[in-house]
């Protein structure tokens, strides 16, 4: 049966933890996978996510199903989370959502929707995206497209490029968007990008599908959710992915959601209907430990606060980190990289070709994708000189 398959090469972003892992040098430097680290270099849980775990212990009373959707109570958190309470869209029952394991399984389980509604539609993605945003969308049957968005020059974004592009996307077609703290570029779109995109969508009828997976490590829980937010007034329908893996620190719990708004009420009863037929196709239900920890943190007033100011100390952690990048990288190799400080989320391109992103790796154990992509948590104080000097070396300075 299998004789026929080949092996394939490593996960360009997994791989590279296992190369990371293998690597004896004591100086070696993890700038690839996108998980929080703190100034030792770790990714602890954070200390409202154990606490509510205890309790979760103390008081859980059976492992029963809990069905495709997931939990009510999880799915109640998860729409104020990304709306706000008091958004239109809430208040007029607009919203259908699921439960998903992670935001992968958000995404996918919107793709294999969106195949069951209309299999001949493209989903158009920024250049770059996400590199996985394209099997798991792709993987479901449907066509992908690139729309401009990241100038390589300016290292900011490309509004007239994106803007145009956009304003080709022919009716029917979904237009995937990174919510904030872009991922690979760090560049996100700042509110009149948002209002231009919608109206876009609105004239040319695609539907947006948003991937929020950082809510809360760029700006602020509520100023990362404006985007949305926009889109949500904006446009009568609107699909959203979330993750819970970097905002809470539950990476393998695999905890995201799934929502999608419709122009009414009946709509989105049947659009609620065929997300549990899909999820019962796929993995019948979604892991129930890492939702009910964000169930309890965000039900709970002191541990929902616990969790904010933890969430908060992990921004600003990677805000100052940027902050000391672009100036110590500027001193060193008198190049300007004041971009990394414009920028947000846990990543920004170097802007370096693949040798040097190779030559880092093999001369001076740094680790990061061969796009250029470094997780800017992974410096820390005790190898910022290493990394900034090795930068130096790298590009002759
Ligand atoms: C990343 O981009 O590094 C993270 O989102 C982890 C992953 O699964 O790729």
């Amino acid at each position: 049966m299998f004789e026929a398959l080949e092996a394939l090469s490593p996960d360009p972003i997994l791989g590279l933890m296992a190369a990371y892992r293998e690597d004896p040098r004591e100086n070696k430097i993890d700038l690839g996978v996108g998980v929080y680290r703190d100034e030792a270099g770790n990714t602890p849980i954070m200390k409202s996510v154990s606490a509510a775990e205890q309790r979760r212990f103390e008081a859980e009373t059976t492992k029963a199903y809990i069905g495709p959707p997931g939990t009510p109570e999880f799915n109640v958190v998860a729409r104020q989370l990304m709306f706000g309470p008091a958004h239109a869209v809430l208040q007029d029952k607009r919203v259908a959502g699921v439960q998903t394991p992670g935001g992968c399984g958000a995404l996918r389980v919107g793709a294999e929707l969106i195949k069951r509604a209309r299999p001949e539609t493209t989903v158009w993605v920024s250049n770059p995206t996400w590199a996985n945003h394209v099997p798991l969308l792709g993987n479901a049957g449907l066509a992908i497209r690139e729309y401009a968005y990241y100038d390589k020059t300016t290292r900011s974004l490309d509004a007239d490029g994106m803007l145009a592009a956009l304003g080709e996307v022919p009716r029917g077609d979904i237009v995937l968007l990174h919510g904030c703290c872009h991922n690979p570029s760090g560049v996100d779109l700042k509110t009149e990008h948002w209002h231009a995109v919608a109206e876009l969508a609105n004239r040319q009828g695609f539907t947006p599908f948003i991937d929020l997976a950082y809510q809360g490590l760029g700006d602020g829980l509520e100023e990362d959710a404006e985007g949305v937010r926009i889109m949500a007034d904006a446009c009568p329908e609107l699909i959203v992915a979330s993750s819970y893996s970097k905002n809470f620190g539950l990476y393998r719990e695999r905890v995201g959601a799934l929502q999608i708004v419709s122009p009414d009420t009946r709509q989105t009863g049947i659009v609620q209907s065929q997300l549990g037929s899909v999820v019962r196709g796929i993995y019948s239900m979604p892991p129930a430990h890492g939702a009910a920890i964000v169930e309890i943190i965000r039900n709970d007033e002191a541990l929902n606060a616990a969790w904010v100011e933890e969430l908060t100390g992990m921004r600003e952690r990677i805000n100052g980190l940027r902050d000391l990048l672009a100036r110590r990288l500027g001193e060193r190799t008198g190049q300007d990289f004041g971009f990394i400080r414009e920028q947000r989320g846990m990543f920004s391109f170097l802007g370096i070709s693949a040798e040097q992103v190779a030559q880092l790796r093999d001369e001076y154990a740094i680790y990061m994708v061969d796009s250029s992509r470094i997780n800017v948590a992974g410096v820390n104080g005790a190898n910022i000189d290493h990394f900034v000097d090795s930068m130096g070396r790298v590009l002759g300075a």
